[in-house]
């Protein structure tokens, strides 16, 4: 946990930003695999962790907004639960290294729930994206479960949004932690592509970096031949000479904040050069996106920006034609781009992502509806203290080239008989993370192996 003072200063923070009743902030609860006592590891919410720092299920903290105390509610272990977890902190004291002195057991929450709810104060929470969270709002707040999502609290959701938005340098030096171990998870990797490598062998190997290092990952690592595929979970080919091989992994450190790189590496210690047109052309487009991010500058644009690096690059090729300007307008390029540029990186891989991408990324305006950019997750001009990822790719996608083509869709922007030769190209994707900063940005940690001569003078085992 960060010191208590932090917490208590994001509390008292909250309360100067929504106006009246009381906050409600779900903690998690253990989620079982396959019966009750085999559970996932245990992830706390983000925003109760920013709230509360308290990393334990079974917990729910209230922020009373027009009193101005902090409760933490949770029944205390008992000796039994110790049998089988070794000794357990009391509720009161772990509330008070959030700097919380009030607790209370769930069933005064519940009561303190009904009488406030007679009082006709209001309750705030947040969209809950847990069934047993859904469960509790239907008992204590009579909430149906279907409904929670979209009955959250737009003021809630929105100073949330904004507080968590701009980092604190206590959170810069956590995420800046987690980008270091990733890289290291990258470089591993590097280190031991070859012919006849499984993927699951780097999986493998990737895992055990951020492990050793206190943590573990921030989501499930995407460990690939097939990089076209943007989330490929699927880790049982074996590496063949020839392929590309795609790594999307980040470490998660101990207090939960994220990183999120992806590099994209030949299997043989040489790009081809089929592969490194494609390669300069994704490489062109990170950086012009880079030269982009400072405060001020709409995120939508760096991506459309990307977007057009992109079109450019592939017209030069001759797989695209026509106006470049225009072909981005109409959403061309999404053939090759259908995804974002990046997203804002915190808790959350991407972060605040419960609370609703309108807020997040959007400032509660609607988001397009066009493929490839109905898939932004950020679009909001840029403050100094945002955190983001930079991963714009080229993806040669065979069941959408083909729907496409049969459609004729674009036609004036794309040389389909051209394209037919690239088919079976795969994917490539660099990430880094990126800090804006008061007169641009910095991009997080140390650095990642990024262009075709840093990855090829990587040493292998
Ligand atoms: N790292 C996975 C993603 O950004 O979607
Ligand atoms: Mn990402």
């Amino acid at each position: 946990m960060f010191d208590r003072n932090i917490y208590v200063a994001r509390r008292d923070r909250l309360r100067a930003e929504v106006k009246s009743g009381l906050a409600l902030f779900l903690g998690n609860e253990e989620s079982p695999m396959n019966y009750a006592d085999n559970t996932y590891h245990f992830r706390q919410d983000s925003s109760f962790l920013y709230f509360f720092g308290l990393d334990f299920a079974g917990l729910a903290g209230i922020v009373d907004l027009d009193e101005g105390t902090d409760t933490i509610y949770g029944n205390d272990l008992t000796v039994e639960d110790f049998v089988w977890m070794g000794p357990q902190p009391t509720i009161r004291e772990r509330a008070a290294k959030a700097g919380v002195m009030r607790t209370g057991t769930i069933a005064q929450l519940e009561a303190l729930l009904a009488d406030i709810q007679a009082k006709k104060r209001p309750v705030h929470f947040l969209p809950p994206y847990r069934p047993e969270n859904k469960l509790k709002l239907m008992n204590w707040l009579g909430v149906a479960p279907d409904k929670a999502a979209s009955q959250g609290s737009v003021e809630l959701i929105r100073s949330v949004v904004e507080m968590r938005a701009v980092k604190g340098v206590e959170e810069i030096a956590e995420i800046e932690k987690a980008v270091n171990v990733s890289v290291d998870m990258h470089i591993a990797a590097m280190r031991m592509v070859k012919p006849g490598v499984a993927e699951a062998e780097v999986a493998a190997a990737v895992h055990r970096v951020a492990l050793a290092a206190g943590g573990d990952l921030a989501f499930p690592i995407i460990a690939t031949i097939h990089g076209e595929t943007l989330h490929n979970h699927y880790h049982g080919n074996r590496l063949k000479s020839g392929q590309m091989f795609l790594l999307d992994a980040g470490a998660e450190t101990a207090l939960h904040y994220a990183a999120d790189l992806s590099s994209t590496m030949p299997v043989d210690p040489k790009f081809t050069e089929r592969q490194k047109e494609i390669y300069r052309i994704t490489l062109a487009a990170h950086e012009a996106a880079k030269r982009a991010l400072k405060p001020g500058e709409a995120h939508r644009e760096v991506h459309l920006l990307a977007c057009k690096t992109i079109a450019l690059g592939l017209k030069d090729l001759g797989l695209m034609k026509g106006d470049v300007d225009e072909a981005v307008l109409q959403g061309a390029h999404a053939l090759f781009f259908p995804c974002g540029e990046g997203h804002m990186m915190g808790l959350d891989v991407h972060d605040m992502e419960d609370l609703g991408e309108v807020y997040v990324g959007y400032e509660g305006k609607p988001k397009s509806t066009q493929f490839g950019l109905k898939s932004l997750r950020l679009a909001r001009p840029l403050q100094p203290g945002f955190v983001l990822t930079v991963e714009p790719g080229i993806y040669f996608i065979p069941q959408l080239i083909d729907q496409w083509r049969a459609e004729r869709r674009l036609t004036d922007f794309l040389d389909y008989d051209r394209i037919e030769a690239w088919k079976d190209f795969g994917g490539i994707r660099n990430e880094e993370n990126a800090l804006i900063t008061e007169d641009g940005h910095r991009i997080l940690g140390k650095r990642k192996p990024l262009t075709i001569e840093d990855v090829e003078s990587v040493p292998r085992d």
